[in-house]
C-alpha cells in the first residue's frame, strides 16, 4: 500500500474507533492553458499519482472530527461550529460549509487525511483536499451530487473561507481525472473531452523550485481583477462578450490606450494563451510533442513578461531547460510565484536532466529543488484493497 495511505490509516486508528473507508484524491498538472480557466478559456489538465489520502467514517454522533496527518493537528466541533479559520482547517471546513449552504443534513464523521503532494508546489494540494473530502462525504451520506456539482461546490469553497478566487480547473481535474488521459476542459461551458496523452518516449518531469510566495493568493486575485477590469473596457468600448470572441486581438489593440499597462498586458496574455491552447490541442492530437513543447515555452514567456506571475527561480529553471536543447517543453505550472515547472523530457534523458538542472539551480540559488516524474491517474476514487 502507498506509504502515505498507511500513515493516514494508522492515524485514523490511533484517533478514532470507527472503521474508515479510504479514498485517494489526486493533485493535478496542467499542460497548457494557464490562468485562463477564469477567462472563458480552454485548459488541458490531468490528475496525477500524487495527492491526498482520506480515511473517513460516520460516527453516529453530531460531532465532526478532523485529524490532519501532515500537521499533527485536529479540529473537532459540531456542524454549527463550522466557521472560517486558518490554514488547512479553512479548506476542509469551507467544504462542509458549502454542503450546509446546500441544505444538506450533515451527520457526525471522523476523518484523517494526509498527502504526498508538496504544499505550494503548484500541483493543487488545495483542490486535492477539497475534492477528496467533498467526494467522500457525498458518498458517506448518499447525497448523489454529480462530479460536476462537486467540482463547482469545491470552487465555491475555495472562494469562500480561503478567499482565493480560483477558476474551476483544479477541482475539475481532481474529480474527472482519467488514467493516461488529459482533460480538454472548456471553462465557459464547463464540458470536457478526454485526449490520450501520447507520452511514449517522454516523461513528465516536475521541478519544484521550493519557492513559496507569501502573497500568492492576494496576487492571484489581483490578476483576476485585472482581467475583469480589461473585460469591462472591452465590453463597453468594443462590444466584446468574452475573451473567446472572434477578432478579439484587434478589439484589444483598439482599446489599449484605455487600459493601464498591467491590465492591457494581462488581457494580451489571455488572448494569446487562448489561441495557443487551441493550437496545442491540435498538435497533441497529431502526437507532435516537440511542437506542443514549443508552445509551452511561449506560455512561460507570457506568464513571466505579461502576466507577471513568474519569479527569477522559475525563469532560471525554464531557461536552463531551453538552453539544454534536450527538453522540448518547459514552463511554470499553476498559479505561479513559485512552485513547479512542468517539463516534457525524453525518457532516456530524464534522470540526467534532473541531476543537471538540480545541481545548476543549487549553485545559483543555494536551494535544493525537488524533482518528480509524475504519472497521469484517475480522479478521486475509493480505494478498495491494496494500492
Ligand atoms: C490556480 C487556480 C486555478 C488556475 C491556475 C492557473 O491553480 O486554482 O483555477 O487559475 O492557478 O492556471
Amino acid at each position: 500500500m502507498n506509504p502515505t495511505a498507511v500513515l493516514v490509516l494508522e492515524a485514523f486508528t490511533t484517533h478514532f474507533v470507527s472503521t474508515p473507508v479510504l479514498y485517494f484524491s489526486p493533485g493535478r498538472i496542467n499542460l497548457i492553458g494557464e490562468h485562463i480557466d477564469y477567462n472563458d478559456g480552454f485548459v488541458l489538465p490531468a490528475a496525477i499519482d500524487k495527492g491526498m489520502y482520506y480515511g473517513i467514517a460516520a460516527n453516529d454522533t453530531p460531532i465532526i472530527n478532523f485529524y490532519a496527518v501532515d500537521f499533527g493537528e485536529s479540529w473537532c466541533g459540531s456542524v454549527e461550529d463550522v466557521h472560517k479559520s486558518t490554514g488547512w482547517k479553512n479548506y476542509v471546513l469551507s467544504v462542509v460549509n458549502e454542503f450546509k449552504l446546500l441544505g444538506k443534513n450533515i451527520g457526525g464523521f471522523d476523518c484523517a487525511f494526509g498527502g504526498d503532494i508538496p504544499i505550494g508546489s503548484g500541483m493543487s494540494s488545495s483542490a486535492a483536499v477539497e475534492g477528496g473530502l467533498a467526494f467522500a462525504i457525498n458518498e458517506l451520506f448518499s447525497w448523489g451530487l454529480s462530479s460536476k456539482e462537486l467540482a463547482l461546490l469545491c470552487q465555491r469553497a475555495e472562494h469562500n473561507y480561503p478567499n482565493v478566487k480560483c477558476g474551476i480547473m483544479d477541482m475539475y481535474a481532481n474529480l474527472f481525472g482519467k488514467k493516461d488521459h488529459v482533460i480538454l476542459l472548456d471553462c465557459r461551458s464547463i464540458e470536457h473531452e478526454y485526449f490520450p496523452m501520447p507520452l511514449k518516449d517522454y516523461s513528465l518531469v516536475m521541478i519544484n523550485s521550493k519557492v513559496q510566495h507569501s502573497l500568492a493568493s492576494g496576487e492571484y486575485n489581483i490578476r483576476r481583477y485585472r482581467c475583469e477590469e480589461g473585460m469591462k473596457t472591452l465590453k463597453a468600448e468594443a462590444g466584446v462578450k468574452s475573451f473567446r470572441d472572434e477578432g478579439i486581438e484587434e478589439k484589444l489593440a483598439q482599446c489599449k490606450h484605455l487600459m493601464s499597462t498591467p491590465v492591457y498586458n494581462c488581457c494580451k496574455y489571455v488572448t494569446d494563451e487562448i489561441s495557443r491552447t487551441k493550437k496545442a490541442v491540435q498538435l497533441l492530437a497529431a502526437n507532435d510533442l516537440p511542437g506542443f513543447g514549443t508552445l509551452m515555452y511561449a506560455t512561460h514567456e507570457g506568464l513571466s513578461k505579461l502576466y507577471e506571475v513568474s519569479c527569477k527561480e522559475l525563469d532560471y529553471l525554464v531557461e536552463y531547460a531551453a538552453t539544454s536543447k534536450q527538453v522540448p517543453g518547459s514552463r511554470l505550472m499553476g498559479g505561479g510565484f513559485g512552485g513547479c515547472t512542468i517539463n516534457i523530457v525524453p525518457k532516456n534523458l530524464a534522470d540526467q536532466f534532473i541531476e543537471e538542472v538540480s545541481a545548476a539551480y543549487f549553485q545559483e540559488f543555494n536551494i535544493k529543488p525537488e524533482a518528480y516524474i509524475v504519472a497521469i491517474s484517475n480522479g478521486v476514487e475509493q480505494l478498495h484493497g491494496i494500492r
